[in-house]
């Protein structure tokens, strides 16, 4: 797609933040050098801390120096003269009148009406006072149409604790800004590799002929991770591991491996056949929460900064799911994602039916090594026939053609573009809630007790699997 043309300005909220220091102003930079940015472009950062623009460009240059090699850095110069500051307390109408300001002089300097896009990079919580406080300002209202001089906002996950406060939220949103402004992230949506899931499905006849019941016995969908929470203890107390990531992005897996395929591969029809799938997932009863969900904390978690003493937060699921469709009826699938686990692996395993121990496996490999592997069967070499399993295999990044993009760039890229495929629908959310608030109330009913493991061993992925 050619570069943008018409100017922009991205306001970050909540720009002396961990998300934009490790997400977002790396992701804009990459843009940046690769071009790929209006001519005319500015960040503009908001957030409480009393700072200069040279304060908040210093914080940004010292946090970017870091990633940057030696040719990067001459560019890095040019691209922070792009950055201000606005102080702003998130609860204040004032600062945000005064930010309208700010933007409205850069538009002034310009001559021209900018598109703005505003990153909420805040936790949730303070999603409705910033949101309220951008309409009272009327910094919601485009000054120009669609396609030139509109306004976007960017929200991240988590969207709501539940389905009660996402259709809350969703409320307000929907009250100030109009659903085509609204972009919401669930990063896994832009892996390269997830991409490659619809890629590889729908252009491989071989193997899309063969995806449902009648070939495919169990799908096991894994993001083990080898971090634990610190830092980050007060946010995920009371969160856990199934909100943090099995009501998106396990989800989301999920939907791009058993969804049908789309008429085309706009954003509105990919978005609805996502939706689709997660609608038709059979929520799950209390029975289902006793005999197919497992959950366990890591020991010492309860000394994370944050976490309570006597918490019952998991920092480790296994979930088991069913899809309601003819296509899906007895397939397996599994999701399962924790912290402090050894090792860190993010994949999603596809595993044929077939005499048992004579089974194919298809594997998408997110991280740490992109790429595809296939397990099948061979004859091994010799006089008499048999068989011995033998893998083909596909690295993303040693064999494909082109440079990948990161998660972030590419979202920040499709947004100015306008491109909502990645990002989540309100809908799809809803029915991600629907599959997962069953089994949170099971949890805190005490269906199934916590249990404890190890850190960094990786034996919890081992032990229990019957249970499931
Ligand atoms: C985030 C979660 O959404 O995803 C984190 O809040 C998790 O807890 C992260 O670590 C995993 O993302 P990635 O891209 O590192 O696999």
């Amino acid at each position: 797609m050619d570069k943008p043309k018409i100017p922009t300005i991205i306001v970050i909220l909540g720009a002396t933040g961990d998300l934009t220091a490790q997400k977002i102003t790396p992701a804009l930079f990459n843009l940046y050098r690769s071009g790929s940015l209006p001519r005319m472009f500015r960040v503009v950062g908001f957030a409480r801390r009393g700072l200069q623009d040279r304060n908040f460009t210093a914080m940004a240059a010292a946090n970017l120096i870091k990633r940057a090699s030696g040719p990067e850095r001459k560019e890095l110069k040019k691209f922070l003269s792009l950055f201000s500051y606005s102080q702003g307390f998130f609860e204040k109408k004032s600062d945000y009148v005064r930010l309208k300001k700010r933007l409205d002089e850069i538009d002034r300097a310009w001559g021209m009406c900018s598109n703005k896009l505003f990153y909420l990079a805040v936790p949730p919580r303070l999603y409705p006072e910033i949101l309220k406080n951008l309409a009272a300002t009327g910094l919601n209202e485009p000054c120009g149409g669609p396609e030139s001089g509109w306004t976007r906002v960017i929200v991240e996950k988590p969207f709501g604790s539940d389905l009660k406060s996402a259709k809350a939220l969703d409320v307000l949103l929907g009250r100030l800004f109009a659903e085509n402004q609204i972009y919401r992230i669930d990063h896994y949506l832009a892996k390269e590799m997830l991409q490659n899931i619809l890629a590889f499905r729908f252009s491989n006849t071989l193997f899309e002929a063969n995806w449902g019941k009648d070939s495919i016995a169990e799908v096991n969908i894994r993001l083990w991770e080898i971090l634990g929470v610190e830092g980050r203890g007060g946010f995920y107390d009371g969160v856990g591991a199934l909100r943090d990531v099995g009501q998106n992005h396990l989800l989301q897996m999920l939907a791009l491996v058993a969804m049908e395929r789309p008429k085309d591969f706009t954003a509105k029809r990919v978005r609805a056949a996502r939706l689709n799938l997660l609608r038709s997932l059979k929520t799950p009863t209390e029975r289902d929460v006793k005999t197919r969900t497992f959950r366990a904390q890591y020991d010492g978690y309860r000394s994370v900064v944050g976490a309570a003493s006597d918490s019952e937060t998991e920092t480790y699921f296994r979930v088991g799911a069913e899809i309601n469709d003819p296509k899906w009826r007895g397939v397996q699938f599994t999701l399962e994602a924790g912290k402090r686990l050894g090792k860190s692996l993010k994949e999603i395993e596809i595993i044929s039916r077939g005499e048992s121990g004579k089974r194919n496996t298809l594997t998408f490999h997110v991280e740490p090594k992109e790429g595809i592997t296939i397990r099948f069967w061979a004859k091994k070499p010799g006089r008499t026939v048999e068989l011995e399993e033998r893998k083909l295999g596909f690295n993303f990044r040693k064999h494909g053609k082109g440079k990948p993009a990161e998660d972030y760039e590419k979202l920040l890229w499709d947004c100015i573009t306008d491109d909502q495929t990645l990002f989540v629908s309100s809908g799809e959310i809803k029915a991600m809630w629907k599959f997962v608030d069953p089994i949170i109330a099971g949890w805190q009913k005490g269906l199934v007790p916590l249990a404890r493991y190890k850190p960094d061993s990786s034996k919890i992925t081992k032990s229990d699997t019957s249970s499931l």
